[in-house]
Protein backbone atom coordinates (compact mmCIF):
# COMPACT_ATOMS: atom_id res chain seq x y z
CA UNK A 1 0.00 0.00 0.00
CA UNK A 2 1.38 3.22 -1.21
CA UNK A 3 1.18 6.05 1.85
CA UNK A 4 -0.48 9.07 0.50
CA UNK A 5 1.48 12.30 0.65
CA UNK A 6 1.67 13.68 3.96
CA UNK A 7 1.24 17.73 5.41
CA UNK A 8 3.46 18.14 8.60
CA UNK A 9 1.48 19.78 11.57
CA UNK A 10 3.54 19.66 14.34
CA UNK A 11 5.43 17.43 16.93
CA UNK A 12 3.27 14.82 18.62
CA UNK A 13 4.64 16.35 22.13
CA UNK A 14 3.46 20.01 21.15
CA UNK A 15 -0.26 18.51 21.78
CA UNK A 16 -0.89 17.41 25.49
CA UNK A 17 -3.99 15.50 26.40
CA UNK A 18 -6.95 17.63 26.68
CA UNK A 19 -5.43 19.83 24.48
CA UNK A 20 -6.55 21.89 21.54
CA UNK A 21 -3.46 23.68 19.26
CA UNK A 22 -3.45 25.57 16.09
CA UNK A 23 -2.05 24.42 12.99
CA UNK A 24 -1.71 26.04 9.49
CA UNK A 25 -2.31 24.36 6.19
CA UNK A 26 0.19 25.12 2.45
CA UNK A 27 -2.59 26.84 1.28
CA UNK A 28 -2.70 29.12 4.37
CA UNK A 29 -6.27 28.02 6.13
CA UNK A 30 -5.67 27.02 9.54
CA UNK A 31 -7.28 23.77 11.35
CA UNK A 32 -7.73 22.95 15.47
CA UNK A 33 -5.44 19.95 16.44
CA UNK A 34 -7.07 17.95 19.29
CA UNK A 35 -5.66 15.36 21.66
CA UNK A 36 -8.23 13.36 23.03
CA UNK A 37 -7.15 10.77 25.78
CA UNK A 38 -3.95 10.51 23.26
CA UNK A 39 -5.62 10.16 19.93
CA UNK A 40 -5.20 12.64 17.69
CA UNK A 41 -8.12 14.35 15.88
CA UNK A 42 -7.68 17.52 13.78
CA UNK A 43 -10.58 19.58 12.38
CA UNK A 44 -11.02 22.85 10.59
CA UNK A 45 -10.20 25.62 12.78
CA UNK A 46 -12.99 28.22 12.38
CA UNK A 47 -16.29 27.62 14.03
CA UNK A 48 -18.92 26.90 10.94
CA UNK A 49 -21.86 29.41 12.92
CA UNK A 50 -19.19 31.86 12.80
CA UNK A 51 -15.47 33.88 12.61
CA UNK A 52 -14.27 32.12 16.31
CA UNK A 53 -11.34 30.24 16.23
CA UNK A 54 -11.44 26.80 17.92
CA UNK A 55 -8.48 26.21 18.86
CA UNK A 56 -7.55 29.94 20.42
CA UNK A 57 -11.01 30.24 21.99
CA UNK A 58 -12.69 27.07 22.06
CA UNK A 59 -12.45 24.27 25.18
CA UNK A 60 -12.14 20.35 24.51
CA UNK A 61 -14.81 18.69 26.52
CA UNK A 62 -13.81 14.46 26.21
CA UNK A 63 -14.64 14.32 22.04
CA UNK A 64 -15.52 17.48 22.32
CA UNK A 65 -15.21 20.82 21.50
CA UNK A 66 -17.16 24.07 23.15
CA UNK A 67 -16.91 27.39 20.73
CA UNK A 68 -16.04 29.99 23.27
CA UNK A 69 -18.30 32.78 21.25
CA UNK A 70 -21.99 31.20 21.27
CA UNK A 71 -21.12 27.41 23.44
CA UNK A 72 -21.97 25.80 20.09
CA UNK A 73 -20.47 22.09 19.75
CA UNK A 74 -18.75 19.95 17.64
CA UNK A 75 -17.59 16.24 17.96
CA UNK A 76 -13.71 16.66 17.08
CA UNK A 77 -13.50 13.04 15.55
CA UNK A 78 -16.69 13.11 13.01
CA UNK A 79 -16.57 16.98 12.73
CA UNK A 80 -20.59 16.23 13.32
CA UNK A 81 -22.32 19.35 15.05
CA UNK A 82 -23.77 18.76 18.70
CA UNK A 83 -24.97 21.49 19.63
CA UNK A 84 -27.08 24.15 19.25
CA UNK A 85 -26.85 27.10 17.31
CA UNK A 86 -24.07 24.81 15.17
CA UNK A 87 -25.46 23.04 12.76
CA UNK A 88 -23.36 22.64 9.50
CA UNK A 89 -20.20 19.92 10.08
CA UNK A 90 -16.74 21.14 10.67
CA UNK A 91 -14.05 19.98 8.37
CA UNK A 92 -12.23 16.98 9.33
CA UNK A 93 -8.80 15.51 7.73
CA UNK A 94 -7.55 12.16 7.74
CA UNK A 95 -4.78 12.20 11.18
CA UNK A 96 -1.29 9.71 10.30
CA UNK A 97 1.30 10.15 13.32
CA UNK A 98 4.71 9.65 11.47
CA UNK A 99 8.37 9.77 13.28
CA UNK A 100 6.64 11.56 16.08
CA UNK A 101 4.67 14.37 14.40
CA UNK A 102 0.89 14.65 13.75
CA UNK A 103 0.36 14.81 9.79
CA UNK A 104 -2.32 14.84 7.45
CA UNK A 105 -3.11 13.03 4.64
CA UNK A 106 -2.55 16.30 1.62
CA UNK A 107 -6.50 16.65 0.77
CA UNK A 108 -5.59 18.59 -2.48
CA UNK A 109 -3.08 15.77 -3.83
CA UNK A 110 -5.84 13.12 -2.92
CA UNK A 111 -8.27 14.80 -5.05
CA UNK A 112 -6.00 14.84 -7.98
CA UNK A 113 -5.88 11.16 -8.08
CA UNK A 114 -9.34 10.82 -9.85
S1 LIG B 1 -19.36 31.31 16.41
FE1 LIG B 1 -19.20 29.28 17.24
S2 LIG B 1 -21.15 28.93 18.16
FE2 LIG B 1 -21.32 30.90 17.25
Amino acid sequence: MISPPLIKLCALDDVPVGEIRPGVLPDGSKVAIYNVEGRIHVTADECTHGASSLSEEGTLIGGIVECGFHFGRFDVATGQAKAMPCEVALKCYEVVIAGGEICIADPARLEDKT
